[in-house]
């Protein structure tokens, strides 16, 4: 390290100028360095280290493998010593990791947190997730994922917020701002990185990776804001998709890279590839060869390759040659140093070992776990008020194939999680049922459960998906329960014990003969590190279950894709959310089915009831303000989750027959009534129209309001327009 200062080692001086000045000192080889990141698997430190000495490291990745256990701060130090101590312009590494729904804590999946419709909820956890990854040495977090998904059966729509457009930027937004706060160097905060853009929700039947079609309306209109919000609340990085999408390998387009994103949406931040996408051009088979790879995507506009090495291999013979422009070169790593010297790494690049004793896991931590648990939790069902569980019977039957499951409540991707010290459901309401006799069918063979539900007086049943069956590439043909669920969840039910089902799971599934059967369903997701104690929250009535779903449930599989904001179609399919006198059964659209949902978007219940009425809507310069009234109906508090829908009514282009386009979650004691009032604007009134451009065209539109996508009361407005 030279002795004196230099420009960009001084922190008083702008990020821009640091970076400028630096940039002017590096040389070609250590300029590619930069666009490089390295796996770092248990076996091969030392090996990175010598990469970092040479320069040739910008990033560091160490994800999870089942052989490898997570790296220390110490090591994870003397890497980042090899960087600033050993190499010529001491230039730091970030390290990056897949931290999804909490590190050491675990929070509800991504889909489960959007349930909550909380985005000031989606904030705090990722702000604890933010300050405990950063106390074990990681700098840059790949999250959020920000891809709309219409199909459960793609394993990945557990990543993301569902279906829903609007509900997507909100937590968008919120991630960001949890993970960034409002100033990277904040050394409780950390880069976060959306991804993975653009569109790879679409994968053709529900099949990872595969290609998706898109329409330029359904891109810009259902897939693109949420990418919007998150550029617009300032990430700081972005990641590349895997698939092809209308044609593109996502990794290799130009068109949407450096086009869409950044030309459009006006992104600042880098750009890094998906796992190997940039050698998987190649296997897209719109590159001869890893050269040819380099070139398309460093050109497309990804400026750091994440583990190919084709950067490394290639990019210094393509600026020879003239196929690769230096200039593209100093703008990727302008990029990926501006990053760095916000994170303010170069003064702080070390992590200090003692810090993640005191904040991982930590008692407050912990509470907000719980809490966002129960909050992120759909009532499904609750025939004759059987929850909250208040006159217990003298003994209850705790059973299911997941009653005693404890990684199952973590769900996928959490590598920090410690299931050891994730107390089980069983374990939980033991505890919490202090008191009451609890039978447990220990084995889990049916016999053994069948047996203990005849002996007790209500029975709860967890049943559901393991941490396995979703998530990247946990893709699935059937949506109903794994195999043999739904016939045990049948033969308790026929016993005639009150059966509270408790459903642990990723995504939608199709659970129409379970629902039909049980007294109460409680959709509870993963839901984390507190996950069960919350489930014991929430059946004893210590708080309400307080999720609405993101996702559509479908009644059967071959639904599928089924979402709440269709288009119309020439046929008036939008009548499907009126009741009308004859009910809905006119609308069919299969010969062998029904074609509503079982639970539709935005639906549960809590513990009261909610009548909404006397909805009005006062047109003004920006569009209008609405105003609903919302009334307590019940015997206890509650939350309602208001929402409120549009429809633009005559448009250009096809528009959905209801949007999401604002909610609001009040408290409201029995009896009482709250005014709701909500603003719609340009943000909330404009599309894309046929030539690309946002608008809002002149003319009248419908709102609603209520408790889920069929809310009932409604008024209309007109709008002059924006163009
Ligand atoms: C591949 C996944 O698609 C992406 O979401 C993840 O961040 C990277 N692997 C890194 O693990």
């Amino acid at each position: 390290m030279p002795t004196t200062q230099l420009p960009y080692q001084n922190p008083n001086l702008p990020v821009d100028e640091r970076v400028q000045d630096l940039l002017a000192r590096m040389t070609l080889s250590e300029k590619i360095g930069q666009t490089f990141q390295v796996w770092l698997q248990q076996g091969n430190h030392a090996e990175i280290a010598e990469q970092i000495r040479r320069g040739m490291v910008g990033s560091v990745l160490s994800n999870y493998h089942p052989d490898y256990r997570r790296p220390t701060v110490d090591e994870m130090n003397a890497l980042q010593r090899a960087a600033v101590e050993e190499t010529r312009l001491g230039i730091p590494f970030l390290h990056g990791r897949d931290i999804i729904h909490g590190h050491r804590t675990v929070f509800p999946l991504p889909l489960a947190m959007a349930a909550s419709f909380d985005p000031a909820l989606m904030e705090e956890a990722c702000a604890i997730a933010a300050r405990e990854a950063a106390s074990a040495s990681v700098h840059w977090v790949f999250s959020p994922m920000l891809d709309v998904a219409r199909d459960p059966r793609w394993g990945r729509c557990v990543e993301g917020a569902g279906e829903d457009t609007y509900l997507g930027e909100q937590m968008a937004a919120a991630a960001v701002r949890g993970y960034q706060g409002s100033d990277l160097a904040d050394p409780q905060r950390v880069l976060a990185c959306a991804k993975h853009f653009i569109g790879y929700g679409s994968a053709e039947g529900g099949r990872d990776y595969d290609t998706g079609e898109i329409s330029e309306n359904t891109l810009r209109n259902v897939y693109l804001p949420p990418y919007r919000a998150a550029v617009e609340a300032g990430v700081g990085s972005m990641m590349s998709a895997f698939q092809d999408l209308n044609g593109e390998p996502l990794s290799g387009s130009a068109r949407y890279l450096d086009g869409l994103l950044r030309g459009e949406l006006g992104f600042d931040g880098f750009i890094v590839s998906d796992w190997m996408s940039v050698l998987e051009l190649v296997h897209h088979r719109v590159a001869a060869d890893g050269r040819e790879a380099a070139r398309l995507g460093f050109n497309a506009g990804v400026d750091m390759d994440m583990i190919s090495g084709l950067y490394v291999e290639h990019l210094e013979a393509l600026i020879d040659s003239g196929e690769v422009r230096m200039q593209r070169l100093d703008d990727a790593v302008r990029l990926i140093l501006t990053a760095k010297f916000r994170l303010g790494l170069f003064e702080h690049p070390y992590t200090d070992p003692a810090l993640g004793a005191t904040v991982q896991c930590s008692q407050q931590h912990l509470a907000a776990a719980r809490r966002a648990a129960a909050r992120c939790m759909v009532l499904l069902k609750n025939e004759g008020g059987l929850l909250p569980l208040e006159n217990l019977p003298a003994s209850v039957a705790i059973i299911g194939p997941l009653a005693e499951a404890r990684s199952t409540l973590l769900g996928t991707w959490s590598f920090d999680g410690q299931p050891e010290e994730t107390p089980s459901v069983l374990e939980a309401l033991r505890e919490a049922l202090n008191g009451t006799e609890i039978i447990t069918a220990p084995g889990s063979m049916t016999d053994e459960m069948l047996a203990a539900a005849q002996r007790a007086g209500l029975v709860v049943l967890v049943v559901g998906e393991s941490e396995w069956r979703n998530g990247e590439n946990h893709n699935v043909t059937r949506l109903s329960l794994p195999d043999g669920q739904e016939a045990l969840v049948e033969q308790v039910c026929a016993l005639g014990r009150p059966v509270v089902l408790v459903v642990l799971a990723g995504r939608p599934l199709q659970i129409t003969r379970p629902a039909a059967c049980a007294g109460a369903v409680l959709w509870a997701w993963h839901p984390g590190s507190m996950g069960a104690p919350a489930i014991a929250d929430v059946l004893l009535g210590k708080t309400e279950p307080g999720g609405r779903l993101p996702m559509t449930f479908p009644r059967s599989d071959g639904q599928v894709p089924l979402y709440y904001n269709f288009k119309s179609s020439g046929k008036r399919f939008d009548l499907v959310y009126r009741p009308t006198p004859e009910g809905y059964r006119h609308l069919e659209r299969y010969v062998d089915g029904r074609s509503d949902p079982l639970y539709p978007f935005g639906y549960g219940l809590g513990y009261t009831s909610f009548e909404y009425h006397d909805l009005d809507v006062q047109a003004n310069e920006n569009g209008a303000r609405v105003t609903a009234q919302v009334t307590n109906t019940g015997e206890r508090a509650g939350e309602c989750v208001a929402q409120l829908y549009i429809q633009d009514c005559v448009a250009s282009v096809t528009r959905p027959v209801r949007e999401l386009k604002g909610f609001q979650r009040a408290l409201l004691q029995p009896g009482e009534t709250r005014t709701l009032s909500f603003d719609l604007g340009f943000e909330e009134l404009s599309f894309y129209n046929a030539e690309g451009k946002r608008v809002v065209e002149p003319g009248q539109f419908k709102v609603w309001v209520g408790p889920d996508c069929r809310a009932e009361i409604e008024g209309t407005f007109f709008v002059k327009g924006v163009s």
